[in-house]
């Protein structure tokens, strides 16, 4: 699988503006058990440094634009989430950081799992060791 897998959602709506619905096992690739978004996000920060160990989550950014490093061990990459319409898929034991967030950044995630602390990976070394095995 590569690092990077984009979902474009079809943009609905009509002249009044646009619509985008988003369905479990249809436009997301599992059944959604949890949905959270970042907002309000100060100027210079950066959220995650983590990885997972099971969890499956797709990220799109519905307002503003952040960006997002990847890294599966093996090769990093970063990319834009700029655009509702466009949805990053979070694998599991891939490392990630948000950088850059926009004043009006509001990041939408949609995730496989229950908010679960033991499923974090929050130590790059124990991540890289994680990806060996
Ligand atoms: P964290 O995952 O560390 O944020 P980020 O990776 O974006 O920097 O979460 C920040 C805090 O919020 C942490 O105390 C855990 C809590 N939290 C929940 O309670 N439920 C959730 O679904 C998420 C994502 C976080």
């Amino acid at each position: 699988m590569h690092l990077v897998n984009w979902i474009n959602f079809p943009t609905l709506g009509d002249e009044r503006g646009s619509l985008i619905a988003l369905e479990a096992e249809k436009h997301i690739p599992f059944a959604i058990k949890r949905v959270y978004y970042i907002f309000n996000t100060k100027a210079g920060v950066a959220r995650g440094f983590h990885a997972h160990k099971a969890l499956k989550q797709v990220a799109v950014c519905v307002s503003g634009k952040c960006k997002m490093l990847l890294d599966n061990g093996h090769e990093k990459v970063e990319v834009w989430l700029d655009s509702p319409n466009k949805g990053l898929v979070l694998e599991d034991l891939t490392w990630r950081e948000m950088h850059d967030f926009s004043e009006d950044c509001v990041l939408l995630v949609l995730a496989s799992e229950h908010y679960d602390e033991l499923d974090y990976i929050r130590n790059y070394e124990e991540f890289l060791k994680q990806v060996k095995t």
